[in-house]
């Protein structure tokens, strides 16, 4: 793991920092991606974090006068989802984002982070790529903006220099004229990674195509373009033909390789699978449909915004102590600082009703609320903690009572083995923050984060419905 973990309050800090400790030093946003890779020994070099989660600035979304859309490198998945800019102007990548994972990792995961890791089945470069994006790379000694399409060099490779830090992700709006859509096969409808994504953005003249990107992930080092298929649509109205032969041709740009999640052959047939739907979802004009109104964010009232600004930079090396507040206490924790907020949680404020199910982001059985979101404890390094407030599953009951998700879970018989327990309660305490009277589709969405390995699904949503009751009791 880490050796320091530095926390600027300012961008220019962060530069400094990253010019001082170069090769041995990475920045981390919501550390979704470098947090596995170092506890899987990936990164065997790095001694030194440097987290940019607090510069202030950083998460914006907006349209310049320059007529692009900037992506600040703090922007969330989530605050890409709920951007009504995005929503609009770049549906692709809001798809994207809202395929990534699980509430709590995407209260945290950067659009940033994302394009760095690298990897081919990430599913926000596959529409950045379509859209036609460019980064902006800074140094504390110059800036440069490249295309998208020339920083990916190989699986988790890039042109980025080691005292460089992506500050901006630009890329111009989808007009009228414009319409794109992002599409993913997984192995399962949440929490998965792509088998193969595929997006496609065309420009039209009344019904005639004029410009075509297509883009696709999973089946190849880096996210490809579909050269052939994009030149045969050109000056083509999308007719059920002229489809299904985009779609055998974008085929033809796939080289995947044989893995767990898929074999070559079948992910090769996927890409035409998707290119065909995609295509024709496209000249239907129905590529809004599936995307849901009012997704479920579990960040509660701050709009997925770090609220707390930093006077000054801090440093956690061997020494320095965490403070926090938990549950309402003051804690001071030395001898953490290389731990994740999840074991500091348990063995030194030895608060163990939040528990480790996979370490990896993946079974929600260490959700937390950090500064009111959703997070998973597993993927945030203690330091990050450092003056923060946070909720544990124990937090959850005020003045003895329990809270409603806590006696509707009792109610209605929901724990089982119990080991997931305190995920669902935190998931369903800020659901119920956020909506009161949630539907059945956002209870849903609220847990697609957690996962019972007792696999009794049905009495957990009862309890959710059961809680929304009793809530609704208590404030008569
Ligand atoms: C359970 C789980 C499910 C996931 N599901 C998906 C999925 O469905 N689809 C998908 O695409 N991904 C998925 N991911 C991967 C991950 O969540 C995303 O790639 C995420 O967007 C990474 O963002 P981050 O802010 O957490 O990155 P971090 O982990 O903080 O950083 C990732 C890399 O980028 C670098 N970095 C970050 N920001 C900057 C910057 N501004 N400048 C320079 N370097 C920077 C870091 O040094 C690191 O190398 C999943 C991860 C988990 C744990
Ligand atoms: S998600 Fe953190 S332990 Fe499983
Ligand atoms: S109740 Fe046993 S894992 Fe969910």
């Amino acid at each position: 793991m880490w050796e320091t973990y530095y926390t600027p309050a300012t961008l220019d800090e962060a530069l400094s920092l990253l010019a001082e400790h170069r090769e041995v030093a990475r920045i981390i946003a919501g550390g979704t991606d470098i947090i596995i890779e170092l506890e899987r020994g990936l990164r065997p070099d790095v001694r030194v974090l440097i987290d940019v989660t607090r510069i202030p600035g950083l998460d914006e979304i907006e349209l310049w006068g320059d007529g692009l859309i900037h992506i600040g490198p703090l922007v969330t998945h989530n605050q890409v989802v709920a951007s009504q800019l995005l929503g609009e102007r770049a549906l692709p990548l809001v798809q994207a984002s809202w395929s990534e994972s699980s509430p709590q990792v995407r209260n945290r995961a950067t659009v940033a982070g994302n394009i760095i890791t690298a990897s081919p089945a990430n599913d926000a470069i596959t529409p950045l790529r379509a859209l036609g994006t460019c980064v902006t790379l800074r140094s504390s000694a110059a800036e440069r903006t490249i295309p998208l399409v020339d920083f990916f060099t190989g699986v988790r490779k890039t042109v980025m220099q080691p005292d460089e830090m992506l500050t901006d992700i630009s890329f111009r709006p989808l007009d009228a004229n414009q319409r794109g859509i992002f599409l993913k096969h997984g192995l399962r409808r949440a929490q998965a990674i792509a088998v193969v994504n595929v997006s496609a953005v065309l420009w039209f003249e009344g019904d005639v195509v004029i410009e075509a990107f297509i883009t696709q992930g999973s089946v190849a080092p880096t996210i490809i373009g579909s050269p052939e298929a994009e030149r045969w649509l050109l000056g083509k109205t999308l007719t059920s033909e002229t489809i299904d032969k985009a779609a055998k041709l974008a085929t033809q740009a796939a080289i995947p390789i044989d893995d767990v999640r898929g074999s070559a052959e079948y992910r090769r047939e996927m890409v035409r699978v998707l290119t065909k739907r995609a295509l024709s979802t496209l000249r239907d004009g129905t590529e809004r449909e599936d995307h849901p109104a009012g997704p479920v964010m579990l960040w509660g009232k701050h709009a997925g915004r770090v609220h707390q600004r930093l006077s000054q930079g801090f440093r956690h090396g061997e020494n320095e102590p965490i403070e926090l507040t938990v549950n309402g206490q003051k804690h001071v924790v030395s001898g953490a600082n290389h731990k994740t907020l999840l074991r500091m949680i348990r063995e030194d404020i030895g608060l163990t009703g939040t528990k480790e199910g996979c370490a990896e982001g993946e079974c929600g059985a260490c959700t937390v609320f950090m500064d009111g979101m959703a997070v998973m404890a597993c993927m945030i390094a203690a330091p990050r903690a450092h003056q923060t407030e946070v909720i544990t599953v124990e937090g959850l009951a005020k003045n003895g009572k329990l809270h409603p998700i806590q006696q509707a879970f009792i109610d209605e018989g929901a724990v089982q083995c119990g080991y997931c327990t305190p995920g669902f309660l935190m998931a369903g305490a800020k659901l119920l923050e956020e909506r009161p009277s949630p539907s059945r589709w956002e209870i849903e969405q609220s847990i697609t984060g957690n996962l019972c390995r007792c696999t009794g699904y049905y009495k957990i949503v009862s309890a959710f419905e059961q809680a929304a009751k009793l809530l609704e009791k208590e404030r008569k």
